[in-house]
């Protein structure tokens, strides 16, 4: 490990001025490194000098099988070959959410989980639909798992990944830092639901957590590779592009950030040697929010085709849902029906016109992300490789 090392070998486009923890021993867990956002966070790492320092819990059968559960995470992000032999089986604690009894009964597990200072907890059911493990693993399971681990280790940091969108559909906009939504509010979806009351139960329950509560906002594509790790989210622009029509208007701003900047934020949080704050939203903020305008112009470029402009019209659910006939043509193979139930799901968080504000990442010295707009002609040309109706199933697990 490089002493005095900074963020600069590790994080060269978002965090160039940052140092990081240089002292071991700190080990690091990451949970939820199969997935989206911590496939991305892994990528960053497995590149970094904290990688040998770098545990993952893992849902496998045995540690050879994490060990390609989680170099598979890598490939998404086209990690180079020489990179993944860098998994080695001593990194993997095997374990799921849904029984965290049996995690931490398991003696291999409990001699790593020990030695853990710092956590990224990014394991989640993470979909807008009604999932039955929504409650079970966002809630229950995490909670366990937290508690368990802060009595077993010496925890010195727990980042906590939830989501800006918690706040519901009524909060102030930009959303301040310290907003904290009325018991009253409205949740869109239930998945919003579990991500507030797992942080309400951590600061009740378990005070003396070293928790550090990270919001991200939405999360579309890689700057660099597109929508090629995960077309998450980015079928939704598509698919209001070839409508020419929906619930937005083009002045409308919407507060996106690509997946490597997040992950390179999320691990500076971790390992950060003090921070200031113990909330942050890991957003564009509305400096950096891209307008839909912007976006149609930068989509339309991505496509090699010409933006929609004045030819777009803002629309409301009904309108969209009295084009079902059109779908087919305009959207590829899909199947109408469940189309018109996305449209109206994602139409309403399209409508919302909300950003939030990132001060606090500011005041770490932590650079903004680049703005949609920037790299929003990358995501469109990498998901022509496939048709909205497969990009969707990302999103409806
Ligand atoms: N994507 C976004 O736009 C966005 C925005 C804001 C916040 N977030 C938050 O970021 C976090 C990660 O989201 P994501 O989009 O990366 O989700 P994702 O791609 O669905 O990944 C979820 C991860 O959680 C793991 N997981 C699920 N159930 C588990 C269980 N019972 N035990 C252990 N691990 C389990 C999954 O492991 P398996 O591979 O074994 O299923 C996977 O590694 C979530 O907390 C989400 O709320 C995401």
């Amino acid at each position: 490990m490089a002493q005095g090392y900074n963020f600069g070998s590790c994080l060269p486009r978002a965090h160039p001025a940052l140092s990081v923890l240089s002292n071991p021993p700190y080990r690091l867990l990451v949970t939820g490194a199969t997935g989206f956002l911590g496939g991305a966070i892994t990528a960053e790492l497995v590149v970094s000098p904290h990688w040998t320092s770098t545990h993952f819990l893992v849902r496998a059968d045995d540690r050879r099988q994490g060990v390609e559960r989680i170099r598979a995470a890598l490939i998404r992000f086209e990690v180079d070959a020489s990179d993944l032999a860098r998994v080695t089986e001593d990194q993997i604690i095997l374990g799921d959410f849904r029984d965290v009894d049996a995690l931490f009964a398991d003696p291999a597990n409990l001699a790593q989980l020990k030695a853990i200072t710092h956590v990224i907890n990014g394991a989640a059911i993470a979909t807008f639909s009604n999932h039955p493990q929504l409650w079970p693993i966002n809630v229950e399971g995490t909670f366990n798992f937290a508690r368990k681990l802060s009595e077993t280790a010496r925890l010195q940091r727990f980042v906590h990944i939830g989501t800006a969108m918690c706040v519901g559909p009524d909060a102030p906009v930009p959303v301040p830092e310290d907003y904290t939504p009325p018991a009253t509010i409205r949740h869109l979806v239930p998945y919003t639901e579990t991500k507030v009351v797992i942080e309400e139960r951590f600061k009740r329950e378990l005070p003396n957590l070293p928790l550090v509560q990270a919001r991200p906002t939405i999360v579309v594509g890689h700057s660099r590779l597109g929508t090629r790790p995960s077309t998450s989210i980015y079928w939704v622009f598509r698919t209001a592009q070839l409508l020419e029509k929906f619930t937005c208007a083009l002045t409308d701003r919407i507060d996106v950030v690509p997946v490597d900047w997040t992950a390179r934020t999320l691990i500076a949080l971790a390992l950060k040697p003090t921070l200031k704050h113990h909330f942050y939203h890991l957003s564009a903020g509305l400096q950096a929010a891209s307008t839909f305008a912007e976006l149609d112009v930068a989509m339309a470029r991505g496509r090699g085709v010409a933006p929609l402009g004045a030819k777009y019209r803002q629309a409301t659910y009904e309108e969209l849902a009295a084009m079902r006939g059109e779908y087919q043509a305009r959207l590829g193979p899909c199947n109408p029906r469940i189309m018109q139930r996305a449209i109206k799901l994602y139409g309403v968080f399209a409508a919302l016109n909300i950003t939030f504000r990132n001060d606090h990442l500011i005041d770490e010295g932590i650079a903004p992300p680049p703005p949609f707009a920037q790299y929003a002609d990358v995501c469109a040309a990498t998901a022509e490789a496939s048709t909205i109706a497969e990009q969707m199933v990302a999103d409806f697990k």
